[in-house]
């Protein structure tokens, strides 16, 4: 090993140490199960796969397909639905396939805005830019952070987009499908769910099922509140032959070549592992999100929703304006190795300064926290609010965690969640 892959492998376990001793509150993180890490630094890896399973360019492909078909078919029956396509490489690159499917450029599509907490891959400067569409805002409800039923279905009939589009980044409750499904029908747009946050959710049985409320098309990352490698999904109910196919080409030669077998296979185990425990760790998941916004309240933060018992997800969304803004607060809240985002809360213009952070509470939950942790950790998130010095907080935070390292809801329960394998 030469001087720089030395100060690199340095620096890799110095992240690993840190993260050991933080609260990681980011809502879209999660730490994957050690049998799904193992099968990131197998075979798979150094491999290539093009095309369909049966039907590759390649060949060397023999288990590749028999996982690939595995993970779809484990995908189909973990959500109910009739399309399953485990390739796209991320939650970005299956947005940018369903962008390819179903909208030409000049075409409108329905969304929420960015300080809605609508992702980036919405905006003009993101993928809906570079596919050219036109994107139309929803009305939304600052009281409830949701869509204003009537506003959107007046909206929807006037502006006949070929795609509505659905799903959030900071996604505290579920869309009104159900009151919106007539509208859906009348007006014939293809329905689209980005479900990035909220997979692990709806895979536990957790958050609203989109699938079965007239979404024609969901398109997701893997590793949220879904557990799994960084990656992402397509999944569908309601398509016809010529919609699947056009999924399917979109994602292979559309926006993958090859997609990444080594995170499809631990896509394929995280599949497996939430059949098993996913309804535990969803609702263990939602019931500390709320927990933490009540305890948070209680102490005087200006969690949004108190009304709505805050969350019906993984995510709170805090207006921390009274001290400071959230890049301010998010700032102070690492120094004590509190990990979340400054987030733009509706009112807000600016996106670099922010009156809001965002937390996120299902990485906590994974290590095994519950709602008498999620108590201490509202305590320490309010004390860097009122401008304790972060480095005094830090040690509590770091005496807090010590007792929380280890992974939970998965086959090899209790294995170090922080480990660095020593390769060499
Ligand atoms: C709603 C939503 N969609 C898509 C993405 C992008 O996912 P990825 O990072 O896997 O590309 C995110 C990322 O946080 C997200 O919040």
């Amino acid at each position: 090993m030469n001087e720089e892959a030395f100060w690199i492998r340095e620096r890799v376990k110095a992240h690993n140490k840190w993260f050991e001793e933080s609260l990681p509150m980011i809502a879209s993180e999660n730490l994957m199960s050690p049998l799904a890490k193992e099968m990131l630094i197998s075979d798979f890896a150094d491999r290539y796969a093009e095309g369909l399973p049966g039907k590759r360019y390649y060949q060397g492909n023999i288990y590749v397909d028999e996982v690939e078909l595995k993970a779809i078919e484990m995908a189909k029956d973990l959500f109910q639905c009739s399309f399953a396509d485990v390739r796209p490489i991320s939650g970005t690159v299956a947005n940018m396939a369903v962008l390819f499917a179903f909208a030409e450029p000049g075409d409108t599509i329905t969304t929420c805005a960015l300080a809605q907490g609508a992702h980036i891959s919405t905006a003009k400067f993101g993928a809906f830019g570079l596919r050219s569409v036109e994107s139309v805002n929803y009305p939304f409800n600052e009281t409830d952070m949701n869509l204003d039923v009537d506003g959107t279905i007046k909206l929807l009939k006037e502006v006949r987009p070929k795609v509505a589009q659905f799903g959030l980044s900071v996604f505290l409750f579920p869309p009104p499908l159900k009151e919106l499904e007539d509208t859906f029908h009348e007006i014939g747009c293809t329905v689209w769910y980005d479900a990035a946050h909220v997979f692990g959710l709806i895979a536990g049985g957790q958050f609203d099922d989109p699938l079965h409320k007239g979404v024609h098309v969901v398109s997701s990352s893997t590793h949220k509140t879904f557990p799994g490698p960084n990656h992402g999904m397509l999944l569908g109910n309601n398509l016809d032959e010529e919609q699947e196919k056009a999924l399917y080409r979109a994602v292979f030669p559309g926006v993958t070549s090859s997609h990444h077998l080594h995170a499809m296979a631990s896509l394929a185990i995280t599949l497996a592992e939430e059949k098993v425990f996913g309804k535990e760790y969803a609702l263990q998941t939602v019931r500390n999100a709320r927990a933490l916004g009540e305890a948070l309240y209680e102490r005087g933060i200006n969690v949004l929703c108190p009304d709505l018992g805050f969350t019906r997800s993984h995510t709170l969304a805090v207006d921390v304006s009274a001290y400071g803004g959230g890049k301010i607060v998010a700032q102070d809240l690492e120094n004590a190795n509190i990990i979340c985002n400054k987030n733009m809360l509706p009112k807000d213009t600016s996106a670099v300064r922010p009156s809001g952070i965002r937390l996120g509470v299902q990485e906590l939950t994974r290590t095994g926290m519950k709602e008498s942790e999620m108590v201490e950790v509202a305590e320490l998130i309010t004390r860097v609010c009122n401008k304790e010095s972060p480095a005094k907080v830090k040690e509590d935070v770091k005496e807090l965690k010590k007792g929380f390292t280890k992974i939970r809801y998965c086959f090899h329960e209790g294995e170090e969640a922080y480990r660095y394998h020593e390769l060499v």
